[in-house]
This record gives C-alpha cells, sequence and structure tokens, in this order.
C-alpha cells in the first residue's frame, strides 16, 4: 500500500500527532525528490531506528539560484511514492511552494562562515535557502530524528549546528554517502549528464580515493592534497573545478597541515551540471 501524501502542513501535522499519540518515535527524511538509493539509504535507516518515517518531497525553491536548475530540476512523484512505499515510509509530506512560503514571509536562518565557504562561494544564498526551509520542516514534522548524507558534508554540517545553536530538539543522524558500482556518488542531478560525461564523471571518486591514499601513505599538507584532486579533475576530458577543498571538518576553516580530522571537499561542473564529492581525512 502506498503510504498517505500529506499535502497541507495541517494534514502533515495531524498524521505525526496521531503517531506520536500512539507512543512512536518519529523519524523524518527531507528530500527534493527523485529519489535514488542514497535516499533509500536515509529512509531505511529512519526505518531501522524509528517507528514512523517521514519523507518530504519539497523541490524549495529557496536554495536555487536564479542561473541555476529549479525549473528543470527531475520532478518524478509516481516513482518516488512507489519507492517510498517499498521502504514502508509511513507518510509523505509533499507541500506546494505557497504552502511553504505564503507570499508575505520574511524570515529566514543563516548559519554565518559554514555557510559562505565551499558550496556557499558558488552558490550564494543557497545555504540561506536550506537552514531556513529544513527548520520549517523540523518545525512541521516536528520529529525525534532527522537524516542525512555525508554526500552533502556541508550541507549536514549547517544542519548540525543549526540545531545546537536554535536549541531544536531533533536528533540530526549523518549516513554514508551511496555510490554508483564505478564510484559516482548517487545524486538526482548525475541523470543530467551524458554518456561521456557520465563516464568521467568518476574522476571526482578518484580525486576522494586519491587523497585517502596520499593520507593513508603520510601526506600531511592540505594544499597538496588540494593540488592532487585538482590533478585529477584536471586529467577528466570535460571536467571543469569549480573547487577542491581541505578543510578543518568541524569549523570548515582553512588548514595547513592535517593535524586533526579534516574535510575533502571537491565541486565539478560536467557542461552546466555540477556535481560534488567528498571524505573525511583523519591522520
Ligand atoms: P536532496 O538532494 O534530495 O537530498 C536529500 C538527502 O539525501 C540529503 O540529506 C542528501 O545528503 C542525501 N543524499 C543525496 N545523495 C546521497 C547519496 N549518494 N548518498 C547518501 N545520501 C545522499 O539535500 C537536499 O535534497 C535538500 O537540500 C534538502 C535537505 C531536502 C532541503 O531542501
Amino acid at each position: 500500500m502506498p503510504p498517505p501524501v500529506a499535502a497541507t502542513i495541517a494534514e502533515a501535522r495531524a498524521a505525526v500527532a496521531a503517531a506520536r499519540q500512539a507512543g512512536r518515535r518519529v523519524g523524518f527524511v527531507p528530500t527534493m525528490g527523485a529519489l535514488h538509493a542514497g535516499h533509500a539509504s536515509l529512509i531505511r535507516a529512519s526505518r531501522a531506528e524509528c517507528d514512523f518515517t517521514v519523507v518530504s518531497i519539497f523541490v524549495n525553491p529557496t536554495q536555487f539560484g536564479p542561473s541555476e536548475d529549479l525549473s528543470r530540476y527531475p520532478r518524478t512523484f509516481d516513482a518516488d511514492r512507489e519507492l517510498c512505499a517499498a521502504l514502508g515510509t509511513d507518510l509523505i509530506f509533499a507541500p506546494s511552494a505557497d504552502q511553504m512560503y505564503p507570499p508575505d514571509s520574511r524570515t529566514v536562518v543563516e548559519v554565518t562562515k559554514l555557510q559562505d565557504v565551499l558550496c556557499g562561494q558558488s552558490r550564494p544564498g543557497h545555504f540561506r535557502g536550506v537552514a531556513t526551509v529544513v527548520l520549517k520542516l523540523f518545525n512541521i514534522v516536528q520529529p525525534d530524528a532527522a537524516y542525512f548524507g555525508q554526500k552533502d558534508a556541508q550541507q549536514a554540517l549547517i544542519i548540525r549546528r543549526m540545531v545546537i545553536d536554535l536549541n531544536v530538539p531533533v536528533d540530526v543522524r549523518v549516513r554514508p554517502t551511496v555510490r554508483e558500482p564505478d564510484g559516482l556518488a548517487m545524486s538526482s542531478r548525475n541523470r543530467y549528464l551524458d554518456p561521456a560525461q557520465r563516464h568521467h564523471a568518476t574522476a571526482l571518486y578518484r580525486a576522494v580515493r586519491r587523497v585517502e591514499e596520499m593520507v593513508a601513505a603520510g601526506e600531511r599538507s592540505a594544499p597538496a592534497l588540494e593540488a592532487a584532486m585538482g590533478e585529477t579533475i584536471a586529467a577528466a576530458p570535460g571536467a571543469r573545478l569549480d573547487y577542491a577543498r581541505v578543510l578543518d571538518a568541524e569549523s570548515l576553516d582553512p588548514l595547513a597541515t592535517l593535524d586533526r580530522p579534516a574535510l575533502a571537499a571537491l565541486a565539478v561542473y560536467f557542461g552546466t551540471t555540477r556535481l560534488i564529492d567528498n571524505t573525511i581525512l583523519r591522520p
């Protein structure tokens, strides 16, 4: 049986309230739809740890820049609903943009500094949109736990920080990146790649593996690791590097030497499609 779909905030609140009344622990997986195995792993984690799993499907306009892919972002609601059903999702929350953003809405959430580096530099305003919509979704669903992917490492850090800073009573759980058999991180945007781009897109994973191996072999210089990622991307036909950085894994401050856990993260354009990947380096 496909899970019920709440299209309004009131319906979602009522369904979750009934589950909570029945003493069930509520898990929440926020998504923009076009669901794949990465999303599925989050839904499975929620099912394993909670008694009532809510998946939201909302292509959030405020996190897209004016020249980004909002209008062509993939929308596959029927397939998403089937996947949610197969995974045992209890409720889908699929609001309209008008539900989420009445015309007079004026309040935003900014996680300063963390929002400005890495993807924040090439996508100004992106993380303001993400933090704002995620806090709104948390306030609507009021989950006990919420599930995010390490694939979007900066997003996960920002949500963790927001929840601490604003005293939001949600347990933020971050799950490993799910990959295609050849290593490419699963992403709703992979479907934009033509066959040649898809072939060369494994360069991101190769860059990540390369720095992991360098660190295992004793390399501790952040600039050397950044250069190695850049080289791997430069060797991939059709790839254009946006950034390749090695930063403090918690603060995202620059770091010269790996004397503590670091986030190695990169973003790469293939044509107009922007892909990201990352790994945590532990010296
Ligand atoms: P979306 O890109 O749909 O991703 C939803 C969740 O799935 C995020 O937590 C993301 O990190 C996770 N995810 C995506 N690809 C993954 C992969 N290959 N392995 C593991 N997890 C993966 O991220 C968003 O939507 C939005 O910004 C959102 C948080 C819903 C706010 O609008």
